[in-house]
């Protein structure tokens, strides 16, 4: 390929959840392909991410989205440096599809193994189109099974400094589009409905938490849609899903940003950025950026496409790791409750 000796390629699986995901990434920030296989369509019919269903697509579909991301990238096995594969958090049939995968390839063609944390993945998702974005700074990661405030130290190196208690704000999307019939995956759902929404037509709570200012919940606001729903129906009023849809939004984003926004003030980075499928969001993103901008706070954030699972984000990170010395061995098994900063 007329590269230099130095270039690092890493091939990248993610499989965590609902997408069958394969990259090619160049020196950690650039996307040579990207190819995403959503089962989204297949798990709608139930309203939610059926796991059987997800692992036997992924098992179906995984060689086929590999040989694209490297026949798009126009690079083969033997070229490649490494493997990066996602091994937790996730679902466990799923993600073991992802690790088996990495692993045949690396024991056939004698390749390094790095595993790579999901979160990780979707805090790297930064790096790819942000070229002068270094650690470190504040990272809110939003995604169906994850709110997190983190504090990146370095590439690789975080501390949680603030978490949610109950719901993530994914899945406090997804509830609350259910309850109103708009259906799975309800974030962008919710998301396209509040621009015909009054976002101050219902006052929804805030969740704060005294001695964690940094903490969330978000299963109070989702029970607040619920009952709203309930009582209305009870009086036989016709809800407007466009108003709570613009409220629901209302309640969650303020807390997203006040967080986010105290987090980089008092440690004092200057730097801020979103991650994971909910930083897609196109109110948290304008609230997030005027914010910013107010307080003279970089804003730093994927686009929407690299925002929800994807494989690039995961080749990003494990790039890091490579460089790092993380490597992984044939004993690489899945973790579905694998935290953040912890080795498997
Ligand atoms: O990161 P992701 O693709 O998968 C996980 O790791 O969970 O995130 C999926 C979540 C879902 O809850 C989905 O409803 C939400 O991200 N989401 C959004 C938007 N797009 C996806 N939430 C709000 N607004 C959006 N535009
Ligand atoms: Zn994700």
């Amino acid at each position: 390929m007329g590269e230099g000796k130095e270039d690092v390629f890493i091939l990248a699986i993610e499989s965590s959840c609902d997408e069958t995901a394969a990259a090619v990434v160049k020196n950690g920030r650039e996307v040579l392909s990207n190819i995403i296989y959503t089962q989204i369509a297949l798990h709608t019919l139930y309203g939610g991410v059926v796991p059987e269903i997800a692992s036997r697509k992924h098992i179906e579909k995984i060689n086929q989205v590999i040989e694209t991301a490297l026949s798009e990238a126009n690079i083969t096995l033997e070229e490649i440096t490494a493997v990066g594969v996602t091994y937790g958090p996730g679902l466990v049939g799923a993600l073991l599809v992802g690790v088996a995968e990495a692993k045949a390839i690396c024991f056939a063609k004698k390749k390094p193994l790095v595993g790579v944390h999901h979160i990780e993945g979707h805090i790297s998702a930064n790096f790819i189109e942000n070229q002068d974005l270094e650690p470190p700074f504040i990272c809110l990661i939003v995604s169906g099974g994850h709110t997190h405030l983190v504090l990146v130290k370095d590439y690789g190196e975080y501390e949680i400094i603030g978490k949610t208690r109950d719901d993530a704000a994914g899945e406090a999307y997804d509830k609350v589009a259910r309850a109103v019939g708009l259906g799975y995956p309800g974030g962008p759902k919710i998301d396209k409905a509040a621009k015909e929404g009054n976002p101050t037509a219902i006052f929804f709570p805030r969740a704060v938490i005294e001695d964690a200012p940094y903490d969330f919940s978000f299963s109070g606001v989702k029970s607040a849609v619920l009952n709203y729903i309930n009582s209305c129906q009870m009086k036989g009023i016709a809800v407007n899903t466009a108003d709570i849809a613009a409220s629901f939004q209302a309640a969650i984003v303020e807390v997203l940003v006040q967080h986010s926004i105290q987090a980089a003030k008092e440690y004092g980075l200057g730097k801020l950025a979103i991650a994971g499928g909910v930083a897609a969001n196109s109110e948290l993103r304008s609230s997030m950026a005027a914010v910013c901008k107010k307080e003279g706070i970089l804003f730093y954030h994927p686009s929407p496409a690299l925002c929800t699972d994807n494989a690039a984000m995961i080749g990003s990170a494990a790039y890091y790791e490579y460089q790092k010395g993380t490597r992984h061995g044939w004993d690489l098994n899945a973790v579905p409750n694998l935290r953040l900063g912890e080795r498997g």
